[in-house]
């Protein structure tokens, strides 16, 4: 019997001009702003994303099993109800979770179309061909693109459910996350659905190893943005010369990621033609990963002008997962 070929497209709106002009913008408003800060999506060159699949299976890293343990047991529901043949992925990554909602929209006869979306052309165009491989007859359709930036450039084919997972909306303060749910809500045509993963409010001790484990993965991975800086800007950071940081703010409810300069410096940024200087412990905040508690994200969805569907806890409570119709 013949085996229909899968076919993988892959479009690109992140040139390297465009990316060279974002990174320039966000370091150089990063570096002059008080305390200095920088978005965490420049943490994704491939060592950052091979950094960061590490990350997913350390012992304090929850997030990863509690939200593949609510997909093993879900993913059939959350298939039948969103009712969708094309899964759409934002911040796809190695798309290693995206698996089991694959093969329940296969054995549902329903799997059409998986559209990868990341900033990370290498693991993108990695996972769009294994994906590719393992679903003969899948059409993938792999965007390299920012998804605060470019939803409204993704195709718009089929009936679609997108997919964000791994808490990565944690990522995006109160109102980045409210005009991101907006522009999504926007670009969604009534019945496709929104698949979120989130990481739920918890412990404060489990919530801060799983940022500052043990073995010191985490730390790497948060340095890896001043060696991406250094490679793309030709700036002259000393990344052993900063600790991580990783906090708990209990008014926000978020975890933030710091790096702290060991010792007074004068960081030179060529590409900009700007040098920042850093006082001895200063601290420079490279992540914010909020956490939610259900009512709270329910509302936030509702305002974007969503309909909530469906909550999916693990058995620990730990994560959750919900699905939202537009
Ligand atoms: C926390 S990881 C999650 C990866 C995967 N979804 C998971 O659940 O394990 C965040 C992913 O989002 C991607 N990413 C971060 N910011 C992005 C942005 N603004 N636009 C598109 N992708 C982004 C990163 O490259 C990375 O693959």
């Amino acid at each position: 019997m013949p085996v229909s070929q899968s076919t993988v497209q892959l479009i690109n709106h992140l040139d390297r001009d465009y990316l060279r002009q974002a990174l320039e913008r966000d370091v150089r408003a990063g570096l002059e702003a008080v305390p200095k800060q920088l978005p965490p999506k420049w943490f994704y060159d491939a060592t950052g994303s091979e950094l960061f699949s590490r990350i997913t299976r350390l012992p304090e890293y929850y997030p990863t099993r509690r939200e593949l343990a609510i997909l093993r047991e879900h993913a059939g529901d959350i298939v039948a109800r969103g009712g969708a043949d094309t899964l759409v992925e934002l911040g796809s990554g190695t798309s290693e979770k995206t698996v089991l909602l694959l093969d329940a929209l296969a054995g549902a006869g329903r799997l059409r179309a998986y559209m990868p979306v990341d900033v990370d052309a290498v693991t993108l165009r990695e996972a769009a061909g294994r994906l590719a491989a393992r679903y003969p007859g899948l059409a993938v359709r792999a965007v390299c693109a920012d998804f605060e930036h470019h939803l409204a450039l993704l195709p718009r084919t089929g009936r679609r459910m997108v997919a964000f997972l791994g808490g990565t909306i944690g990522n995006l303060g109160p109102d980045a996350r409210a005009v991101f749910l907006k522009d999504l809500r926007d670009t969604l045509n009534p019945g496709d659905t929104l698949l979120l993963g989130a990481d739920l409010v918890k412990d404060v001790g489990r919530l801060v190893a799983a940022y500052d484990d043990e073995a010191g993965v985490t730390a790497a991975f948060n340095r890896n943005v001043l060696h991406v800086i250094n490679r793309e800007l030709d700036a002259g950071f000393d990344p052993a010369a900063f600790d991580h940081v990783a906090l708990y703010d209990e008014v926000n409810d978020w975890i933030e990621m710091r790096l702290r300069a060991r010792r007074a410096m004068r960081v030179h940024v060529a590409a900009l033609g700007l040098t920042a200087t850093f006082a001895a412990g200063e601290e420079m905040r490279t992540e914010i990963s909020a956490k939610f508690r259900p009512a709270g994200l329910s509302r936030e969805l509702t305002a974007a002008g969503f309909a909530v569907r469906r909550w999916y806890l693990d058995p620990t409570g730990d994560f959750s997962l919900v699905l939202a119709e537009a």
